[in-house]
């Protein structure tokens, strides 16, 4: 239900408060990323339009659309994050090395304390479907002292993050985030421009009866985990199934789903890809967070996502987040 009027950023400050010595840093470089999502939204919506001249069979168009997205969402969120003086570091999806926030844009001391991870535009091949796509984000402190940020102030375990979250855009765009006290979701009103808290505290369901994995691979799948997708879908009455399948192909969008609903959303490592294909510092961190602020579970179907020690900016992990009981039970066949 809508509480009247509650901004993002009245949300934000309200939650800065409960922390007395708090900078208000955080609060504004949140504001700094809904904004540069704001412009994103507008642009992806128009795209959409652009893409029904594409219904012309013009695929150059389209391709160039999708990766002009990819690049646009990537620049604009670079240039918002450079401008706010709050980072030393930005690392995205779209660049292979971390960009070190040059000294002209960084704060006065000890501004600029902060480093992001971002995948700038997730199910970005989704655009043309008009299928929903979003951004996913996830703030760390710098752990180096000074100056522009270092590669360690990237690769930092998950469980250090200050504050993740994603925007999608879809029937109407909305942001996701949490600080570490519970997960709140906002719905831009694009009249007046403000996203407005539409759901505080957000829970996981701890057991859902929706499944949501890429069944083109099974055959690449581990045998336990065959064995999982299998019982899921038998009809013994007694054990709650069979589950429904929901998949969409954006990762923002069936994790939303399941968050809200309930549901298993898994990723798997294969005999093609042993790590799966989602990347660990911007899809997997940010939404571990997330979901285990809602009272979910996310892991690699052995250790806890937020445990593992990144060694690379875009390494991969297998993902099984979601719905406690789920992910549990999913890792007991996984293991097996
Ligand atoms: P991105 O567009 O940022 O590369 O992410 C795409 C990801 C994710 O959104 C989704 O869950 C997954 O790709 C779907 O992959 P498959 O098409 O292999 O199922
Ligand atoms: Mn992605
Ligand atoms: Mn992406």
């Amino acid at each position: 239900m809508l509480r009247k009027f509650v901004t993002l950023y009245r949300h934000i400050i309200d939650e800065e408060r409960l922390y007395p010595d708090a900078t208000g840093q955080l609060s504004d470089l949140l504001a700094d990323i809904a904004l540069a999502c704001k412009v994103i939204s507008l642009e992806v919506n128009r795209a959409g339009l652009i893409d029904l001249m594409g219904l012309t069979g013009d695929e150059n168009v389209h391709g160039e659309q999708v990766k002009k997205l990819d690049e646009y969402a990537h620049t604009t969120l670079v240039r918002a994050m450079e401008v706010s003086g709050h980072l030393c570091a930005i690392a995205s999806e779209e660049s292979e090395d971390f960009i070190p926030v040059k000294e002209k844009f960084m704060g006065v001391r000890p501004m600029s304390k902060y480093i992001i991870h971002f995948d700038p535009l997730d199910g970005s091949s989704n655009i043309d479907a008009n299928i929903s796509i979003g951004t996913i984000f996830s703030v760390f402190k710098r752990v180096s002292s000074s100056g522009p940020g270092t590669l360690e102030d990237c690769l930092q375990q998950g469980t250090k993050q200050v504050a993740a979250g994603y925007v999608m855009y879809g029937s109407s765009t909305i942001m996701v985030y949490t600080t570490g006290r519970g997960v709140h979701g906002f719905t831009l009103d694009p009249t007046v421009g403000e996203f407005l808290l539409f759901h505080e505290n957000i829970k996981i369901p701890k057991r859902s009866k929706t499944y949501s994995i890429n069944e083109g691979n099974y055959t690449k799948w581990s045998e336990g985990l065959r064995n999982y997708v299998d019982d899921l879908k038998s009809d013994s009455k007694g054990k709650n199934r069979p589950y429904s399948a929901r998949y969409v192909g954006s990762l923002v969008a069936d994790f939303h789903r399941n968050l809200l609903y309930g549901g298993i959303f898994m990723y798997p490592g294969d005999s093609k890809n042993k790590n799966g294909k989602l990347r660990l510092l911007y899809e997997a961190n940010p939404l571990a967070f997330i979901v285990e602020q809602a009272g979910g579970r996310a892991t690699n179907g052995k250790e806890r996502i937020l445990d593992i020690v990144p060694l690379n900016l875009h390494q991969k992990t297998p993902l099984f987040i979601g719905s406690e009981e789920d992910v549990l039970e999913a890792e007991k066949y996984v293991k097996s």
